[in-house]
């Protein structure tokens, strides 16, 4: 349902090779977007599924760099809906962020149309409901944004590419398993895995004998880390949320809770085979072992696979999984959304004006278990904090609610947005002093991942840091007891959402928001740096009036 207009500006940016043409306009792209409620059963038991245009996965959000894009969402489902684009760092543009901290949710019955540039970005996503634990029913699907085509992208064209989205599956509705968490109870273990909304032994991808695929992978779970493999097959990683990677190849890839990557996988393999493709849980803490499975069938097979199941590398196996993680990092000579090339900025020579360590915990508030950040568990006013700050409608969050580093307080239930200044360049270290692994992400910014490691993060480990080839992504994992450190260049203005990918946790308060913005606040961002309230904003809470 994508239709590209403005066929002039399309030619004008296809065939000129002008990189200086500022009034070319840049395409605009809409979709059409019904979201509604069906049964399906992928295992086994009937449940309510949130469809989008009658698909699950829904629909793929295929863009190039620049675009201009429009979703109109229909919500046909008897409560309210907003969807989040992960990844997507809307620049200047937090206004279309789709989470309850930057937009009212859509009701029912209601349309509401999503307005954002595609600017200065390439690469593989995703998107997902971000209301009401709703994520547990559907409503995901893939994003690309593809080069343009005056860059050339850092590896031969592959014969096609398949959206592969993998993720933990639950088959108690989601609006049971949101009233347990309400009613303190923990999420059950998953009932199995998804490939592209299909069980075990359902999906299946075709390759022609010889030819060469890109795979765009994204975990679309609710908690569960997958390890992804095709049996007998190596993946070229090239690519993850953005940054196209010194390209090394895999036997197995870990991918966390939100994340996506894309890899080359070439069928060199003996001709009318049929091969496994399979995403099994890693570090699922007391929750039992899923496994999704799919078939790579070579063109004109349609037999069953040689052999066993291939085995996943062991279920705990921490060091090995964040040795992966520290190899994975940026070709700095491949250009991406620009012509110039990734590496040409320097962020390991730019001073640290800040740094924040975010600190994730559990805590028994009001006699349920919740998760905090410093201290603070994050619940949501009726009025998204964007349009308090902007309307400077007061006692909707706290400024300064959290600390800048953990300080021992007795746990509380709050709202605190951390007040950033624009164009600082800071640190974030995630620390995890808990036996469970967790994902972070980061709305509105890509950030450098310069170091992980076991223990405390203190100064003295910024003597390890990468500081030349860090790659630059939004969602990044944090083994137990463990930390992660990002540097993040505060360049677009807005509120932001900081959050754990882990759904469960987020649905009961590890998140928070980061409000950028230049040091005068009294005025008005000025539009260069912000854009103005959108005309269509859908007003709640004490932002009604
Ligand atoms: C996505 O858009 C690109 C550029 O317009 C086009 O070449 C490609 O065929 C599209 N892919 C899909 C799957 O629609
Ligand atoms: C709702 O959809 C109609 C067309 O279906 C469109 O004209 C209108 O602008 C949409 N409303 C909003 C608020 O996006
Ligand atoms: C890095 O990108 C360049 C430029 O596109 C490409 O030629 C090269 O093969 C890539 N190198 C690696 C190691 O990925
Ligand atoms: C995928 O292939 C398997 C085995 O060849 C087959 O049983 C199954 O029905 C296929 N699934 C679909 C959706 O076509
Ligand atoms: C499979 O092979 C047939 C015959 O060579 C060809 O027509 C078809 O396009 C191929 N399908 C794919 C998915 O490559
Ligand atoms: C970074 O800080 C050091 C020491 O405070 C200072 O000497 C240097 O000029 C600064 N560099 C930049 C690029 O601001
Ligand atoms: C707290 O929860 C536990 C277990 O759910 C229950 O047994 C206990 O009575 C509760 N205490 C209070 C003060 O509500």
């Amino acid at each position: 349902m994508a239709t590209s207009s403005t066929t002039l500006s399309f030619i004008l940016t296809s065939f000129l090779l002008c990189p200086l043409m500022a009034y070319a306009e840049d395409p605009y792209v809409y979709f059409d977007w019904v979201v509604s409620y069906s049964q399906l059963s992928p295992y086994g038991v009937q449940k309510q599924v949130i469809m989008i245009n009658n698909q699950f996965p829904g629909p793929l959000l295929n863009t190039t760099t620049n675009d201009n894009v429009f979703v109109n969402i229909h919500n046909q489902l008897s409560e309210p809906f907003l969807l989040t684009w992960n990844g997507v760092q809307m620049r200047k543009n937090s206004w279309s962020d789709g989470v309850e901290g930057t937009n009212c949710p859509i009701h029912p019955g209601k349309n509401w149309t999503y307005a954002f540039k595609m600017k200065d970005q390439i690469g593989s996503f995703l998107y997902f409901p971000s209301f009401g634990f709703q994520k547990a029913a559907g409503g995901f699907g893939p994003i690309r944004i593809n080069n343009r085509k005056v860059i050339p992208i850092p590896f031969d064209s592959p014969a096609d590419d398949f959206d592969v989205l993998i993720g933990d599956w639950y088959n108690v509705d989601y609006k049971e398993l949101r009233s347990s968490l309400d009613a303190g109870d923990r999420l059950p273990s998953p009932d199995g895995v998804l490939i592209n909304g299909l069980p075990e032994y359902k999906a299946n991808f075709t390759f022609q004998p010889g030819s060469t695929y890109r795979l765009r992978i994204s975990n679309v779970g609710l908690k569960t880390t997958l390890n992804f493999q095709i049996q007998g097959h190596k993946l070229l990683l090239i690519e993850t949320e953005g940054s196209y990677t010194v390209q090394q190849y895999y036997d197995t890839l870990d991918i966390h809770v939100g994340q996506s990557y894309s890899v080359l996988v070439t069928a060199d393999q003996p001709e009318k085979g049929t091969y496994y493709m399979i995403a099994s849980s890693r570090f699922s803490g007391g929750d039992a072992l899923v496994t999704g499975v799919a078939f790579v069938h070579y063109n004109g097979s349609n037999g069953q696979p040689v052999g066993q199941l291939p085995q996943s590398p062991c279920s705990n196996d921490y060091s090995y999984s964040m040795k992966q993680a520290l190899s994975i990092r940026r070709n700095l000579t491949a250009g991406a959304a620009r012509p110039n090339p990734q590496g040409s900025y320097k962020y390991g020579s730019i001073n640290i004006s800040r740094t924040i360590i975010l600190a994730n915990d559990a805590a028994l508030i009001n006699n349920i278990t919740h998760y905090t950040i410093n201290g603070v568990s994050f619940i949501y006013p009726d009025t998204p904090l964007k349009l308090a700050d902007y309307y400077h409608i007061p006692d909707v969050f706290t400024l300064g609610g959290i600390s800048d580093t953990p300080d021992g307080r007795v746990p509380i239930l709050g709202t605190p947005v951390i007040d950033a200044l624009y164009r600082d360049f800071i640190q974030i270290v995630f620390q995890n002093n808990q036996p469970t692994i967790q994902t972070w992400h980061f709305d509105g910014y890509n950030f450098f991942v310069v170091g992980m490691d076991g223990g405390n993060w203190d100064e003295s480990k910024k003597q390890a840091y990468n500081l030349v080839d860090a790659v630059s992504r939004s969602t990044i994992q944090v083994y137990p007891f463990s930390w992660t450190a990002v540097l993040v260049p505060l360049d677009n203005q807005g509120m932001w959402d900081i959050r754990s990918q882990d759904e469960e946790r987020r649905y009961l308060g590890q998140e928070v928001y980061m409000r950028v913005r230049g040091a005068d606040t009294s005025v008005l961002p000025d539009p260069r740096d912000e854009n103005q309230i959108p005309s269509n904003i859908i007003k709640c809470g004490k932002a009604e009036n």
